[in-house]
C-alpha cells in the first residue's frame, strides 16, 4: 500500500476504515472517525455507513448497547455528520466490503444539515456543487489517482536526473499562438497568462541540463470539447543533450513510468471505478509511430477531406486512434503549423523535428514536443518568415548565443492523460475544480 495513510494507528488510536476491509483487524476492537456516508434506521438498531479518505465500512449502533444519549444521536443524525467511534470488527458476508463493526461508543462531532445531493442528480447540479461533489466515492477514487500521476511524474523525473523548478505564470512574450491568449491588466500594461512554462524553462538548462515544471498553462480556446479547459496542468520537461529521437524515448518512458504507478499503486480505486489495470501495464515502450505525411494519407484514404499541411484535429485523430490500443507518436509537422522555436528537419526541410503524442481510442493528442533549434540565427529566420518581431523573444533567442546546446522537451496535459487512464467522459471529471468556458464557480 503506497504511503502511510493506512499505517494501523496514530497517536490517538483511530486507524484507517482501509485496514478493517483489509481484515486485518478481524474480532479487534477498533476506533473509527469520519463522515457518515449512509445511514439506515431500524427500530432497535442504525447502520451507518462510515466513510473516511481509505473507504467505506458498515458499522451498526444497537439501542442498549451504547448510551441513551447517544443511540438518540445516532438516530437523529443525516448523512455527512462527523462522528467518532468504537467498536468490534466482525466478519459479515452481508455488509458492504465484507466486514462489520459493532459498535460500543459512538459520538457525534458535528451534525451535519441536510445534504443537498441525493441519487440521481443533472451534470450541472453536480457541477454547481462541486465542493461538496467531491466527497463522493468516485470523485475522491479520481483524485486519489490524480495525485498518483502527478507523484509518479515528479518521481520519474527525478530519478533521471531531472530537477524540478518554476517559471512565471505571468508573460509578456508568446509561447504559443496568439488567439488562445489571456490578457492580463498588469498596472496598466497589457500581459498575458502563460500558455507554455517552455520558453522559460529552456534558459535553466543552461544551469542544470534536465529540468522540468508542473504547473497551470491558460488556454482561451473556446472549444466546448471533452478535452479542452481554459486552465489545466502541464508537466513541461526541457533537456540537454538530447536529439529528437532521444525526446520521444523520454516520453514514452514517462508515460508507461506512471501508467504503471497507478495500476500498482491505486488498485482499490481502478477496481471501484471499473478500470481494468491492464488498460495501463498495456501502455509500454516503443510506442507505435508514424509521421505527419503517413498520417494524412491514412486519413485521406479513410476518407477524410485534408490535404497536407493542414493541421491534424479532432476528426483526423479520431481516425488515427479509434482502433488503435497503443500510443502513437505522430512526428514531423509541417512548419506552416508549428512554431518557430522548432529544429529543421533536413530530412524533409518542408517540416519540423517534433511530435505529437496521440493516446488510443479516439482520446487523441496528450503530448506536444520537440527538438529546439539551437541555432540563433535560423531563429531569427524563422521569426523572419511568419513576420513575427525578432525583438520581443530577444532573451529567447540570447541563450543561443552563450555555448548553445542540442535540447529537447515537451509538454503533458496531465488532465488530457488522466481523462484517458480513467475512460472518463470529460476532462473536467478529473480536475477538483475545473475551468471552462463557461465555468469559474465554485
Ligand atoms: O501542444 P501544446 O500547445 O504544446 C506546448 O504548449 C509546448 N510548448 C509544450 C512543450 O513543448 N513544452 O500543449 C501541450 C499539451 C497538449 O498536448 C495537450 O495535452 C495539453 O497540453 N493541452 C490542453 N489540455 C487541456 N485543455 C486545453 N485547452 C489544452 N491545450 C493543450
Ligand atoms: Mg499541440
Amino acid at each position: 500500500m503506497a504511503g502511510s495513510h493506512f499505517l494501523y494507528g496514530d497517536k490517538m488510536g483511530f486507524i484507517h476504515i482501509r485496514n478493517v476491509l483489509e481484515g486485518k483487524t478481524e474480532g479487534e476492537k477498533i476506533m473509527l472517525r469520519g463522515w457518515v456516508h449512509r445511514i439506515r434506521k431500524q427500530k432497535k438498531m442504525v447502520f451507518v455507513l462510515l466513510r473516511d479518505p481509505s473507504g467505506v465500512v458498515q458499522t451498526v449502533v444497537k439501542k442498549g448497547v451504547v448510551s441513551e444519549e447517544e443511540y438518540a444521536d445516532a438516530e437523529k443524525m443525516l448523512i455527512e455528520s462527523l462522528v467518532t467511534l468504537s467498536g468490534t470488527v466482525n466478519a459479515d458476508s452481508r455488509a458492504e466490503g465484507g466486514y462489520e463493526v459493532q459498535v460500543d461508543e459512538v459520538k457525534v462531532l458535528h451534525f451535519a444539515e441536510e445534504f443537498p445531493i441525493t441519487e440521481h442528480q443533472s451534470t450541472e447540479f453536480l457541477n454547481d456543487n462541486r465542493h461538496l461533489w467531491m466527497r463522493s466515492r468516485k470523485m475522491t477514487n479520481v483524485l486519489k489517482v490524480r495525485d498518483e500521476v502527478f507523484h509518479s511524474a515528479r518521481e520519474y523525473l527525478r530519478k533521471k536526473d531531472f530537477y524540478e523548478t518554476t517559471s512565471p505564470m505571468f508573460v509578456s512574450t508568446l509561447g504559443e499562438e496568439g488567439a488562445d491568449l489571456f490578457e492580463v491588466s498588469y498596472f496598466g500594461r497589457k500581459i498575458f497568462l502563460t500558455q507554455t512554462s517552455q520558453m522559460h524553462l529552456e534558459p535553466q538548462l543552461f544551469a542544470m541540463e534536465r529540468v522540468f515544471t508542473l504547473a497551470p498553462s491558460f488556454r482561451a480556446e473556446k472549444s466546448r470539447t471533452r478535452k479542452h479547459l481554459t486552465e489545466y496542468w502541464h508537466l513541461e520537461a526541457e533537456e540537454a543533450w538530447c536529439d529528437h529521437e532521444c525526446n520521444l524515448k523520454r516520453q514514452e518512458e514517462l508515460i508507461s513510468y506512471m501508467c504503471h504507478a497507478v495500476a500498482d499503486n491505486r488498485r482499490e480505486d481502478l477496481d471501484e471505478l471499473g478500470v481494468d489495470p491492464e488498460r495501463l501495464y498495456g501502455v509500454k515502450p516503443p510506442f507505435d509511430r508514424m509521421t505527419y505525411t503517413e498520417a494524412i494519407e491514412v486519413c485521406q484514404s479513410a476518407g477524410l477531406k485534408i490535404k497536407w499541411g493542414e493541421d491534424i484535429r479532432t476528426e483526423a485523430e479520431k481516425i488515427l486512434t479509434d482502433e488503435r490500443d497503443k500510443f502513437l507518436f505522430v512526428e514531423c509537422y509541417p512548419k506552416e503549423i508549428k512554431s518557430f522555436y522548432m529544429k529543421n528537419n533536413e530530412a524533409d526541410p518542408r517540416t519540423y523535428k517534433n511530435n505529437d503524442l496521440l493516446m488510443p481510442q479516439g482520446f487523441g493528442e496528450v503530448i506536444g514536443g520537440s527538438q529546439r533549434e539551437d541555432d540563433a540565427s535560423i531563429l531569427l529566420q524563422n521569426l523572419e518568415r511568419i513576420g513575427d518581431d525578432p525583438a520581443k523573444y530577444k532573451w529567447y533567442i540570447d541563450i543561443r548565443r552563450y555555448g548553445s546546446v542540442e535540447h529537447s522537451g515537451f509538454g503533458v496535459g496531465m488532465d488530457r492523460l488522466i481523462t484517458w487512464m480513467l475512460d472518463l467522459e470529460h476532462i473536467r471529471d478529473c480536475v477538483p475544480f475545473p475551468r471552462t468556458v463557461s465555468r469559474v464557480y465554485p
